[in-house]
């Protein structure tokens, strides 16, 4: 059991252009709106899961002779000196005849990588670039600088210690298509049978993958692909005459898993992280019903957006990082993610050089497609149904959270496990990066819930440590954070209550509102500055940082 911890470098800002997350650019915001209007449209309430599906039919699997020399990556332009991994990337047909194919990018790991596991990444959206976000911001082996033009390494690279598979998904996202434009109004269920198609073809293309240990990992929206991908894949094992695929776990992180928490939990996040003031939060608590039942009234979407205008223009997707701007040209001041990456990103990717290298058609590549996320159909309201289902399928599953997001927040995690209604096996406890807390660890039965103290949406390209699967040997499980040592003073983790189940969803208001009138701020500041001013400093109170209370 081991966990790898990661610091962040960052990049100087200088231009601005709405970023993913930034200034009116939010992509699951979109897709949720637009979701939710259908919902109130229609008395038709659709949580169709995938394991409604009871017959196989084989998939198709294309000749694969040959495809994986062609899509040996040389080098990729600006890459640094010394890369010691194989890059490769390419398309893999998922429909023939309506000439749909996939865009993968993959990376080996520099040692190891024989017998290191095999990692998928899915970026969400819907309609979100994991080649462009998952591996170019986050968690890949390079990062683009700020020239647009070079790379620089990436040291916490999560193939340091994985294979790692970042699949653009579905057709239409990144460089992924399909000849048939259709295909681009798509959803949930079909984007699960496309990845799965993809795995069955790209492990013939890379056969030495075929039994390897194997993890699905995502965030945001993937909160939807990454569970219903695991599930087709259980379901498809137990019948398919073709390959069974090796799934050891996933990872979920600051996912999108249940519409009603996603509400709840970002209003209080709001709230709780001084964003929204007391009359707004109170007013989203007594007027909206955010259940799948319930009807969102006017006076509901009054306050909602009244709370949207109130946040203003923050980095919603990392509540203290600053904006991507071109004002901007000092160092950050508290978090040290750049939100101009994406900019670097787009300008990298869009050099024909780079897509040559890639072996990508050319194209105009976007971070998120627009048109993808704003025509998603069947969106279930819930994917908790289907977690519960790998919970107890025997999967390792972690749901980790980064925790200044303010985009599918910490709280919105937290009341998604208490409606999971799983026991604690292992009490709250701090996990520990070079001496500091890097965030809290909580295992209930069959789930692991992680934070990562400082981190926002995208996690694995924030400034805190940052956490990484990984695998030590195939019998143990992966993604077990180390306990802290028990042997150093004041983080003992209290004794194990088996049993202790989280009752604060849903059945009383997430947090404690005093409904008590505000005290008034004094309108006249002079005196109070003057009374302020005048506090004699050997009575201002000392605070000892070590005194409970
Ligand atoms: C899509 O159409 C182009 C042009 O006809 C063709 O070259 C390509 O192979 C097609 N893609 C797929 C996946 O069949
Ligand atoms: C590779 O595996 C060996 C044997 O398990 C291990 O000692 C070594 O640390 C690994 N190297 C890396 C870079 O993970
Ligand atoms: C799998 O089963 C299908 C029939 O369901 C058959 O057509 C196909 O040839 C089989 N494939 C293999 C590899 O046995
Ligand atoms: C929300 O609406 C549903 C359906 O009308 C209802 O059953 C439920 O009690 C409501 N919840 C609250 C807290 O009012
Ligand atoms: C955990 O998994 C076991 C074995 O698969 C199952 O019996 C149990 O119900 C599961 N518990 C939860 C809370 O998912």
């Amino acid at each position: 059991m081991k966990i790898v911890l990661l610091l962040s470098v960052y990049f100087s800002l200088l231009v601005f252009v709405s970023c993913y997350g930034g200034n009116g650019y939010d992509p699951l915001e979109n897709a949720l709106k637009i979701q939710r209007s259908k919902r109130l449209a229609s008395t038709q309430v659709s949580t169709k899961d995938l394991t409604t599906e009871d017959s196989y039919s084989p998939v198709y699997v294309g000749r694969q002779d040959g495809l994986k020399d062609f899509d040996k990556i040389s080098a990729l332009p600006g890459q640094p000196a010394g890369t010691d991994f194989d890059q490769y990337s390419g398309y893999v047909t998922v429909d023939p005849n309506h000439g749909k194919a996939l865009f993968y990018y993959f990376t080996g790991s520099p040692a190891n990588s024989s017998t290191n596991p095999l990692v998928l990444w899915l970026n969400g959206g819907p309609g979100c670039s994991s080649f462009g976000n998952g591996a170019m911001m986050e968690l890949g082996p390079f990062r683009v600088n700020a020239d647009s033009v070079t790379l620089s390494r990436n040291k916490y690279a999560w193939n340091n210690v994985a294979n790692v598979l970042f699949l653009e998904s579905p057709a239409g996202v990144g460089f992924s298509y399909s000849n048939t434009s259709s295909d681009y109004i798509t959803d949930d269920v079909q984007t699960a049978k496309d990845s799965y198609t993809f795995l069955i073809n790209w492990l013939e293309r890379f056969p030495e993958y075929k039994s390897r240990d194997f993890y699905i990992t995502g965030e945001s929206y993937a909160g939807h692909y990454v569970p219903q991908l695991a599930q087709l894949i259980l379901q498809n094992n137990k019948i398919t005459n073709q390959t069974v695929i090796n799934l050891k776990g996933i990872a979920l992180g600051n996912a999108y898993v249940d519409d009603e928490t996603e509400n709840t939990g970002m209003y209080d996040y709001f709230w709780t992280h001084a964003i929204i003031s007391d009359e707004i939060h109170e007013g989203i608590i007594s007027n909206c019903n955010f259940t799948e039942a319930g009807t969102i009234t006017d006076a509901c979407n009054n306050y909602q957006s009244q709370a949207f205008d109130a946040k203003s223009n923050i980095y919603f997707y990392d509540i203290y990082a600053p904006l991507c701007s071109q004002f901007s040209n000092s160092t950050p001041s508290i978090s040290e993610f750049d939100p101009c990456t994406e900019n670097y990103i787009a300008a990298y990717l869009n050099t024909p050089a780079v897509q040559q290298a890639l072996h990508a058609k050319p194209v105009q590549w976007e971070s998120c497609n627009h048109f993808i996320g704003e025509n998603w159909q069947n969106m279930p309201f819930s994917v908790l149904p289907v977690i519960k289902d790998l919970m107890v399928s025997g999967i390792s599953v972690w749901i980790y959270s980064g925790d200044t997001d303010g985009r599918v927040p910490v709280t919105t995690t937290k009341y998604s496990i208490d409606k999971l209604q799983t026991v604690v096996k292992t009490p709250w406890y701090p996990w520990m990066y070079d001496g500091e807390v890097g965030g809290y660890v909580e295992e209930y039965q069959n789930l692991t819930f992680v934070t990562i103290r400082g981190a926002g949406h995208f996690v694995p390209s924030s400034i805190r440590p940052r956490v990484q699967p990984i695998h030590e040997s195939s019998s143990q499980p992966v993604y077990r954070p180390q306990m802290y040592s028990q042997s150093q003073p004041g983080y003992e983790t209290s004794p194990p209550q088996p049993g202790y189940r989280p009752q604060m969803y849903p059945q009383s208001p997430p947090f404690y509102y005093n409904q008590q009138p505000l005290p008034q701020l004094p309108t006249n500041f002079d005196a109070f500055d003057t009374q302020y001013t005048q506090l004699p400093t050997t009575q201002m109170p000392t605070f000892d940082p070590y005194e409970p209370g």
